[in-house]
């Protein structure tokens, strides 16, 4: 497990000082891919550069399975490092080695034996899909190729712990899916807890367990994955759940939108649902039942952390005392139902 406790940390001094991290909390559960997202320079990688202690947080404790890195000295943390692994955008990879070699870096370096070395070794490339080119260089590999060395190597230490900050932004579509996949496999095989940076929601809606969205150093918001798609609390939250369903604002919102009701104003609602609930003929209930015009803007079905979801946006049409008695309606039943505004 990890465990940020109040973390803080500053660059500079005096007037000039940037504050990177502003009193971050957060628990990674062993076992979990957590996400972290948030836009350029909100933080997330000096965040994840605090858990190996690659940068030491100016103050506040970062315990990984229950012992606390900032209060160790310099042998205690390299031998804690080795439970750490971490993969980066661009692979990081030594140009002059083959793969083989890559991986069996940190071995080597700790001093293990060529036959213990070899052991810890050919599982990886198994594991990875690289057993075909353990004696490929670096420039005769695909980027996928390549990112997958950088996570073999990362696990030759045996880690309990992967970092990746932004292991998959320099791949194209399809090859960040199978790195994804290899992820994946990798906490479930071999139970190592990821805690993942990312600014791509598609990364967090198809592997992460939870998430935590960074934004000018502080932490505004952390849930389970499912929740946080069903029922963003922040309006950055609301925009990285909207890019990750690949939502447009309704052309019928932009017109006159608001967030407040007015003088015979239509709301607009947004419906989240679980795949299993049954949400059409409970739209056909409230509308019959209180007398209201339910208008679907916009609706779309898509996998989220393994769960169909579905979401919906619709216009209410009736007067104010039954759209508010259908939005309450609905409310009782296992959909979300957020009002996004009210248009005229
Ligand atoms: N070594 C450093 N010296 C001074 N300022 C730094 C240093 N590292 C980071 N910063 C500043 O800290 C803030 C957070 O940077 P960080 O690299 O953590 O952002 P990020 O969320 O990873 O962004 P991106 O998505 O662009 O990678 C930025 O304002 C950045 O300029
Ligand atoms: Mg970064």
């Amino acid at each position: 497990m990890i465990e940020l406790k109040n973390i803080t940390k500053s660059f500079g001094e005096g007037a000039s000082a940037v504050k990177a991290l502003d009193d971050i909390t957060l628990k990674v559960p062993s076992g979990a891919i957590y996400g972290v997202v948030g836009a350029s320079g909100a933080g997330k990688s000096t965040l994840i550069r605090c858990v190996n202690l690659l940068e030491r947080p100016s103050s506040g404790d970062v315990l990984v399975n229950g012992q606390n890195l900032v209060k160790m000295n310099d042998r205690e943390l390299r031998q804690t490092r080795r439970d750490i692994g971490m993969i980066f955008q661009h692979f990081n990879l030594l140009s002059s080695r083959t793969v083989y070699d890559n991986i069996a870096l940190p071995l080597e370096l700790a001093g293990k034996s060529k036959a213990e070395i070899h052991e810890a070794i050919e599982p990886l490339l198994q594991l990875t899909g690289l057993d075909e080119k353990r004696q490929s260089y670096p420039s005769q590999l695909s980027g996928g190729q390549k990112q997958r060395v950088a996570i073999a190597r990362a696990l030759a230490s045996k880690p309990a712990v992967l970092l990746c900050d932004e292991a998959t932004s320099a791949l194209d579509p399809k090859t960040t899916n199978a790195i994804l996949q290899l992820l994946k496999d990798i906490n479930k095989q071999l139970g190592i807890t990821i805690l993942l940076i990312t600014h791509e929601m598609e990364v967090v809606k198809s592997i992460c367990d939870r998430v935590a969205i960074l934004h000018g150093g502080r932490l505004i918001e952390e849930n389970a994955v499912e929740q946080f798609f069903i029922q963003p609390q922040t309006e950055i939250a609301r925009e990285f759940v909207r890019s990750a369903l690949h939502e447009k604002q309704p052309a019928e919102l932009e017109a006159d939108f608001h967030k407040e009701p007015r003088e015979g104003s239509r709301p607009v609602v947004r419906i989240s649902f679980m795949g299993h609930s049954a949400v059409e003929p409970l739209i056909t209930q409230a509308a019959r039942q209180f007398n209201v015009d339910i208008s679907i803007l916009q609706a779309d079905m898509e996998t989220v952390h393994g769960n169909r979801m579905g979401f919906l946006t619709a216009e209410l049409i009736g007067d104010e005392a039954a759209t508010q008695a259908a939005t309450n309606y609905l409310q009782q039943h296992p959909v979300q139902v957020e009002v996004l505004g009210y248009v005229n």
